[in-house]
């Protein structure tokens, strides 16, 4: 008998919903949240009000894309957990209301392993066991990964996650929110070896992005000139503002170049740690260009097996919520429908 999948995701400001049948996404439908980007990043309770003017439409679109009716799924999947309590709880809520309509099982998902698996949607599939590195707006982590199931994080961020880095640096540059599809847009038309940003020496396999956000700051207030850091020395407004708009590019590509270096890196040194030779990347970031060709490169060059999944299943989607849900049925890991609390911001 064949399995049959609505997943939802409203972790943050993206509502979506998906059909999965047998492992296979027949539909996937993102609605994004234009409403954030006067405020230069997400608003919690504009987020949750968009979600639930979105929920109806987007849940509608998938099913009919995938041909199958509400009467036909078989269980309910969406993401528990971590994210905006407000977001998920309207994802959430919908989820449990359709599952108890329908008296058929609610399965709760974890919205980082959910970017680790979405690797597992299309072939070919990475073998296991596997490394993810799983690169969000939220989150930093390198993922050892058994099996579907079966994971653990070996490394993560001290500080600020690789996607927030992108965001903030972003910020400082005078671009909108989110600004890391904008820096990996003016980074394929710029030169990444012309600025050097300093790499922070972490330990182990963890990641530490705030330094170089504030190195990127004193940088932009020298204008570019290589003086040590001292208030007097810092150029004009105007200055800086020409110093931006004549070498974005540049400036974009030599930012992305060190947040790439600094998480190719610590992968590297996880697949001499552990002896595992076969990688994943997951999460928004992951959509990035110049990382997505280095991670391959690095693969290659070492004989690696690897894996990044389809442009559509980096960012916030419910496909990777619905792949998800999919093995966790198999295992019969649903939820009691009693469950008073469908959302938990931390997990
Ligand atoms: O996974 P995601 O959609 O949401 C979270 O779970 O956080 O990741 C969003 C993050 C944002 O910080 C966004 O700027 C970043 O992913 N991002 C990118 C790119 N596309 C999305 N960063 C760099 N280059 C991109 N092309
Ligand atoms: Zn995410």
């Amino acid at each position: 008998m064949s399995i049959r999948i609505l997943a939802i995701e409203s972790s943050c400001d993206e509502t979506s919903a998906a059909v999965c049948v047998d492992g296979q996404i027949l539909s996937n439908f993102i609605a994004g949240q234009k409403v954030h980007e006067q405020y230069g990043g997400v608003v919690p309770e504009l987020a949750s009000r968009a979600h639930m003017q979105h929920i109806v439409p987007v849940v509608d679109a998938a099913l009919k894309k995938a041909g199958v009716s509400i009467s036909e799924i078989n269980a309910i999947g969406y993401t528990q957990s971590p994210g905006l309590i407000g977001s998920l709880l309207v994802g959430g809520q919908f989820a449990k209301s359709l599952a108890l309509s329908q008296k058929i099982p609610l399965i709760a998902v974890h919205h980082m392993q959910a970017h680790v698996l979405a690797n597992l949607i299309d072939s070919p599939k990475p073998s296991f066991p596997f490394l993810c590195l799983t690169v969000s707006g939220g989150h930093t982590q390198i993922v050892q990964c058994e099996s579907p199931l079966s994971m653990k994080v070996i490394g993560e961020t001290i500080d600020d996650a690789a996607g927030e880095a992108f965001d903030k640096s972003a910020k400082l540059l005078g671009l909108p929110y989110p600004g890391g599809p904008l820096i990996d847009q003016y980074a394929q038309k710029g030169d990444g070896n012309r600025f050097k940003f300093p790499k922070p020496s972490i330990e182990g396999l963890d990641f530490s992005f705030s330094g170089l956000k504030t190195s990127i700051l004193y940088f932009l207030q020298q204008a570019g000139k290589s003086v040590t850091y001292k208030q007097s020395n810092q150029t004009s407004i105007a200055e800086q503002e020409k110093f931006i708009a004549d070498n974005l590019p540049d400036i974009c590509a030599s930012i992305q170049q060190r947040i790439i270096s600094i998480l190719l890196d610590k992968l590297e040194k996880a697949v001499h740690q552990t002896g595992i030779q076969s990688i994943c990347l997951a999460g928004g970031v992951s959509a990035n260009k110049g990382l997505r060709k280095e991670f391959l490169a690095l693969a290659e060059k070492n004989g690696w097996q690897a894996s990044i999944p389809a442009f559509e299943y980096c960012t916030d989607n419910a496909g990777m919520i619905a792949i998800t849900a999919y093995y966790k049925y198999k295992e019969k890991q649903w939820s009691e429908l009693a469950t008073p609390s469908t959302a938990r911001a931390n997990w």
